[in-house]
């Protein structure tokens, strides 16, 4: 089955009781075709509280400042033609905002978004039945899109470039080919791994946009308009103290944001200050650099195992029993942002910055054994 959420323009958002039907499955009448058994799931939808904290307009949005502007030009192009956005291909580590931008574009275009993960879109059907069911100008958001089925991937090309979809009727002698013209719609594909995309698949986007991580300044607003919006008091260096430790990422910092706000509600009268901030954050072992118990795991395997590399991926998922692609996306980008690891032909290594620390001596730096 297809997972994917809709999202209206505000406009013509339901209020809070049809949102309510229509994230329990029961979608809209245009999309009960044959086609496409699609349902809005409950794991699938944003809870309320991350609606109502993610920004609803560039003007909203803090950071990635190249980002913006490029995406400010294209739809003032296409506002100004009255076209459509180019399709748009997003990529860059988890938790920066790809689905958020997709968001955005779809509110300043007052046009739908419609949500759906690769992993998801498994069967041709599944793709046909979101296709067809786009309206004009539409933007069809696919997440983790370097995963989708080759079967799929190929009923997208004709889609992306020329508005059609050449399914086929019938089976064995009875089977007869036919395009369906579809709206022209805006495709907008995020993927942790820009590399992993075909090159048919990536040379169909007309923009293609990395997004960086977040400076802590950045964070910091990010952090302080969130609570604004939860309504918890909190010290602006308590913000920046936050925002120091969540690996140049929003939803960590807004993640971090929640446990520190839960510690400072329950030990203390509810307000973040910087001294409360730092005994909830290590409370929930995040360290002064952000790294957590995760991160550090790896370096001291990566240290104490493999006297800091060279290592390869594998090796570190078995020896950590994490998984390597998540040691690929999730983990390693951060570290080597850092300075902490460093990937070599070899495999990967500890710099001696994260020996140091970890509280380790690089082992440069050890006394040479007196004989
Ligand atoms: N919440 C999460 N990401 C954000 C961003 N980039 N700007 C404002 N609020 C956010």
């Amino acid at each position: 089955m297809a997972i994917v959420s809709s999202h209206q323009p505000p406009g013509d958002r339901p209020h809070r009781a049809q949102k309510k039907a229509k994230d329990h499955g029961a979608s809209p009448k245009k999309q009960d075709t044959p086609l496409l058994s699609a349902q809005a799931l409950p794991e699938d939808t944003p809870s309320r509280n991350e609606e109502t904290i993610r920004p609803q307009s560039l003007g909203d949005y803090i950071g990635q400042r190249d980002l913006k502007d490029v995406l400010h030009i294209a739809i003032q192009a296409a506002q100004t033609r009255q076209e459509c956005l180019d399709h748009l291909l997003l990529y860059g580590p988890p938790g920066l905002g790809k689905t958020t931008i997709a968001l955005i574009l779809a509110a300043e275009m007052g046009v739908n978004c419609k949500v759906a993960s690769a992993p998801a879109l498994e069967r041709p059907r599944d793709i046909v039945g979101l296709l067809v069911n786009l309206q004009p100008g539409d933007i069809l958001f696919i997440d983790e899109i370097h995963r989708l089925s080759r079967m799929t991937e190929e009923l997208l090309y004709p889609a992306m470039e020329d508005f059609r979809i050449d399914i086929t009727i019938g089976k064995h002698q009875s089977a007869r080919s036919r395009s369906l013209s579809l709206n022209r719609f805006t495709l907008v594909g995020a993927t942790t791994r820009a590399g992993a995309l075909t090159s048919p698949l990536r040379d169909r986007f007309g923009l293609i946009q990395r997004l960086r991580f977040y400076e802590p300044e950045e964070l910091s607003q990010i952090i302080l308009r969130t609570a604004g919006i939860l309504d918890t008091p909190i010290t602006a260096d308590a913000a920046l103290e936050i925002a120091r430790r969540s690996r140049g990422t929003p939803r960590i910092a807004n993640r971090l944001l929640k446990r520190v706000r839960d510690y400072a509600a329950v030990k203390h009268n509810g307000e973040i200050s910087v001294a409360i901030a730092e005994q909830a954050l290590e409370l929930f072992h995040v360290d002064p650099g952000g790294l957590d118990w995760t991160d550090r795991r790896l370096l001291t395997v990566m240290i104490e195992t493999y006297q800091g590399g060279p290592v390869g991926v594998d090796a570190l998922a078995a020896a950590t029993g994490e998984d390597s692609q998540t040691i690929e996306e999730v983990y390693e980008p951060y570290l080597m942002q850092m300075g902490y690891v460093q990937r070599t032909p070899r495999g990967r290594m500890a710099t001696p910055q994260a020996w140091h620390h970890l509280g380790y001596r690089p082992p440069d730096e050890q006394l040479p054994l007196l004989s």
